[in-house]
């Protein structure tokens, strides 16, 4: 992707921020077409960090619309050096844009706040200073603590499913997510030297979700915020960044080999579905069994296939065709089923082991060597 920094409103200014100081923030704005809130943000902030607190705010740009040129004439106002990074090929949406501009953060400090206004600028000194305080790695403005709500989350609509996001992701992550009442919340400050960009993945707009799960900065706080209605313009989610969400969950979720293997044997249980449906439809034909067996097994097969490449390997999938893969993952799961007799059979016959006992070794063994060729013949080059 092609980065081009924009004018600085004060070079000097930013050469002496260059140097993290102790206590010296970076506000991290992701702005998509937002030219009519720049003003009233950049004033507000300005109202709100004491000159005392040395500042400065980084603007990655991802929009159509005229909003760097905004930022850039707004910027002339602003006693803090003000970046305009716009970004050709945005990669990664909103949370893409966020760690564009922390790898861009010279300060010891990183506020990370939307543009348009729904996070009060009043509150950035108090979240630097909690994170000095605790001293914490990770401050997080939550509404769901005492003295949050969220005001400007319009319509029941919208309430009811950020509960259902945040319940979802919260049991999903119960360890790495202890202490942190609002993953979702996109108003945070961290401590530059808690997160290393390089390990994460963002995807879409929970980049605060991201943070805590894979960089896992270690003391976590939290401040309560009272999230506002927008100043200006209409929110950029949609249903795409929903879907979004929910794939950027699986790919947590099953960051870890252990994860993984969990994934796909829940995966692997659910196949029975299709395949009993298929012998069913067969058998109800006239088909006979046997084949009809066989042919089952293939959507069943065909279900897995589908379900672990987007759930399970989904960020994996660069190295081979669909079709080969699908080939691969086909001749795995006949090869587990053809192997399972015999080595039942062994297992009895040689072992003198009971049958229960060698059907269930026999299960347990071809299911993990099947997700051991899974990962390497599949979705490794
Ligand atoms: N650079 C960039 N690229 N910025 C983006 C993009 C993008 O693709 N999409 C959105 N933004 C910017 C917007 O311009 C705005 O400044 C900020 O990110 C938040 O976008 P909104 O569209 O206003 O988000 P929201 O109000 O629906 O959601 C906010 O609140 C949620 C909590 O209810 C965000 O902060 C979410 O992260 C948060 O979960
Ligand atoms: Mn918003």
């Amino acid at each position: 992707e092609s980065i081009v920094p924009g004018e600085l409103h004060d070079p000097a200014m930013r050469a002496a921020s260059a140097v993290p100081e102790p206590g010296a923030v970076t506000i991290v704005v992701p702005t998509f077409n937002e030219s009519a809130n720049i003003r009233e943000l950049l004033r507000r902030i300005t109202e709100s960090v004491p000159p005392r607190l040395p500042c400065e705010v980084v603007f990655v740009d991802d929009s159509t619309d005229d909003t760097p040129d905004v930022i850039r004439d707004a910027a002339r106002d602003c006693p803090y050096p003000v970046t305009v990074l716009h970004r050709e090929s945005p990669v990664g949406g909103l949370g893409g844009a966020v760690v564009e501009g922390i790898r861009a953060a010279t300060s010891d400090w990183i506020v990370v706040m939307d543009g348009d206004l729904q996070h009060p600028p009043s509150l950035v000194p108090e979240l630097v200073a909690a994170g000095e305080r605790a001293p914490a790695g990770l401050v997080v403005a939550s509404r769901y603590i005492e003295g949050g709500s969220r005001e400007g989350l319009a319509g029941g609509y919208r309430v009811a499913v950020s509960r259902g996001a945040t319940w979802l992701t919260k049991t999903l992550f119960p360890r790495r997510l202890r202490g942190i009442s609002d993953p979702m919340s996109g108003f945070f400050a961290i401590r530059r030297s808690a997160v290393t960009a390089d390990v994460l993945k963002p995807l879409g707009y929970k980049i605060l979700l991201e943070m805590a799960v894979r960089a896992r900065p270690r003391q976590v706080t939290e401040v309560p915020f009272v999230f506002q209605d927008r100043f200006a313009g209409e929110s950029k989610s949609s249903a795409q960044e929903g879907i979004r969400f929910l794939r950027h969950l699986a790919g947590l979720r099953t960051a870890s080999p252990a994860a993984r293997m969990v994934v796909f044997g829940l995966i692997g249980a659910t196949g029975f579905l299709p395949n009993l449906a298929a012998l069913w439809a067969l058998t109800t034909a006239g088909t006979h069994y046997l084949p009809a067996e066989i042919i089952a097994n293939q959507f069943g097969v065909a279900w897995n296939f589908l379900l672990i490449e987007h759930l399970c390997f989904r960020d994996r999938r660069q190295h081979r065709h669909w079709w080969d893969r699908a080939g691969r993952f086909a001749l795995l799961a006949n090869a587990d089923l053809v192997l399972r007799i015999p080595l039942i059979a062994l297992l009895v016959g040689r072992f003198g082991m009971d049958a229960l006992t060698a059907t269930a070794l026999a299960l347990v063994t071809t299911f993990v060597l099947r997700f051991a060729g899974t990962e390497a013949l599949v979705y490794l080059p």
